[in-house]
């Protein structure tokens, strides 16, 4: 399901200067994701056409209390970022995300969109929302493209029509800890996802699967699951909203991408970047019982988890079967805060782009 728009319109509607909301004070201060720009960009699918592409004030959606996606989950979402640096709007790797969209799209049998035609219409919005980038050091603008069913219909059946729309909320660290050790349970009884399913697409109900498992992690005061691979609950898989990292003494390792986690850019930057510093880098199984014994032996040396919204998390400590085991101490490692620098410094235009990863919406 493919249907050229590039040459499709984008219909403007904007609101006038005295309309507009109050910006936040101190975006740094504000709990991730919870203010939105005024204005989002939206399309239809219907017909086997994309069409209705606009920038429009941002407005709760009609929809039928039957729409497809309320009933059977058909969605999907991406997660990316906007940074401010000298006045220019700088994206990070963003056809990277439009195209493992459209991989999630034929995953959940919804209809691709065009890579050129949705960046072109994100930087149309960006243009037009370009004072809501905030500019603070840790803060950006996250951007989140959405798709869902939407067509009137009980029958379980793949939707016939879809919306896309793309939002935008400035943001801060998405965990109150900030960039400071966080802790990670390891989900021994509830799996997020298995080989064949629809882990590796970044659709809606991955997320809500997470959520059990994300209530018992809070009663022992952890803020984060860490999932096993469903079959053996043997291999360490990912983090809620990261792919995860362990370095074992000279090695750097992270799980490889079966089919059952998200294939992360912000992993994949980290691959990149850390096998041009000469690291042994691999991407192979890691048992849990291989972290417990190099957290016991002192062979692991360092973890983190890495994702758009979290950027690099260090782990400070891990959650197994009833005991807690510290991780570098409880402190970041020293990889791990150089991977957040160098990451951070790429993505804000501090540091030399060697990749060819960002891109100026102007
Ligand atoms: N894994 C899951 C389940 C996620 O939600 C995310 C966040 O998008 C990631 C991994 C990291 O992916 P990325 O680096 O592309 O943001
Ligand atoms: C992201 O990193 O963009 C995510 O999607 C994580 C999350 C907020 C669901």
């Amino acid at each position: 399901m493919y249907t050229c728009v590039k040459t499709m319109k984008i219909e403007m509607n904007l609101l006038p200067h005295e309309k507009l909301k109050q910006k936040p004070q101190d975006v740094l201060k504000i709990p991730f994701g919870t203010v939105f720009t005024d204005h989002m960009f939206s399309m239809h699918y219907s017909g086997n056409s994309w069409h209705e592409a606009r920038i429009h004030p941002y407005a709760p959606l009609e929809l039928s209390p039957a729409a497809l996606c309320l009933h059977y989950g058909q969605g999907i979402f991406e997660g990316m970022k906007a940074y401010r640096r000298d006045g220019r709007v700088l994206l990070f790797r963003p056809e990277k995300n439009i195209e493992r969209f459209n991989i999630s799209a034929a995953r959940m049998v919804m209809p691709a969109v065009e890579i050129d035609f949705v960046l072109d219409a994100l930087k149309e919005l960006l243009r037009v929302e370009r004072n809501w980038v905030p500019d603070a050091p840790g803060s950006s603008l996250y951007i989140r493209p959405t798709m869902i069913g939407i067509q009137a219909k009980l029958g379980v059946k793949p939707s016939e029509e879809y919306l896309f729309f793309i939002i935008l909320s400035p943001v801060g660290p998405y965990f109150k800890e900030g960039f400071s050790p966080v802790n990670i349970y390891v989900s021994t009884e509830h799996v997020r996802a298995v080989r064949g399913g629809v882990g590796a697409a970044k659709t809606i109900g991955n997320y809500a699967a997470s959520l059990f498992a994300g209530t018992e992690a809070s009663k022992v005061g952890y803020s984060q699951v860490l999932w096993l691979d469903a079959l053996e609950l043997k291999y360490i898989e990912e983090v809620g909203t990261m792919n995860l990292f362990v370095r074992f003494d000279d090695e750097l390792a992270t799980p490889p991408l079966t089919g059952s986690i998200l294939a992360g850019i912000t992993r994949d930057s980290v691959l990149t970047i850390t096998k041009d510093m000469g690291m042994n880098v691999k991407e192979r199984s890691i048992s849990i019982d291989e972290v417990i014994e190099g957290l016991d032996s002192g062979k692991v040396i360092e973890m983190f988890g890495c994702g758009t919204a979290a950027i690099i998390a260090p782990v400070g400590s891990l959650w197994y079967k009833g005991k807690p085991y510290a991780v570098s101490n409880g402190k970041t490692g020293e990889l791990t805060q150089h991977l957040f620098d160098e990451l951070t410094g790429i993505q804000s235009g501090e540091r030399e782009d060697r990749y060819g990863w960002i891109v100026d919406i102007d």
